[in-house]
């Protein structure tokens, strides 16, 4: 699929987000291996910290639905810029998506596209696990 394409779909997933306290909406549209797009938005509790981040919603409803493979995911957000994914997000997307894109769209409906691989660079992963 284009990624100008998912981008869409991220900025159409963000019109779902329930950020109650932070006002901030983010939205993502997850890509499968075979051309599936899941899509996920921030939503945000009383108790702060149980909050989940829309890359987070999209992978999670994507696994739970048996899907394993993936190929790119798209963020969009209420920033003006390019909202790149928080620090926990990017080690839970590189541990269950490995090396996928990372497309981030502006409100000018602009795109970039980094790797996970610069995104978390010196990764933990379960390689160091004893398995
Ligand atoms: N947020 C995301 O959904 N994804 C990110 O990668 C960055 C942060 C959400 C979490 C919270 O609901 C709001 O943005 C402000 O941090």
């Amino acid at each position: 699929m284009d990624y100008n394409l998912l981008a869409q779909k991220a900025i159409e997933a963000k019109f779902k987000a329930l950020p109650t306290y932070s006002g901030f909406h983010v939205g993502a549209a997850l890509l499968t291996s075979d051309e599936k797009v899941y899509l996920g938005c921030n939503i945000e509790t009383s108790s702060y910290s149980l909050t989940i981040c829309a890359e987070r919603t999209a992978l999670f409803k994507a696994i739970s639905e048996g899907e394993r493979k993936f190929e790119a995911i798209a963020i969009a957000s209420d920033d003006p810029g390019y909202c790149p994914p928080c620090g926990a997000c990017r080690q839970v997307m590189l541990d269950l998506c490995g090396n996928i894109d990372v497309v981030m769209v502006n409100h000018k409906n602009e795109i970039i596209v980094k790797k996970m691989s610069e995104l978390l660079p010196f990764a933990f992963g379960d390689e160091y696990l004893n398995k």
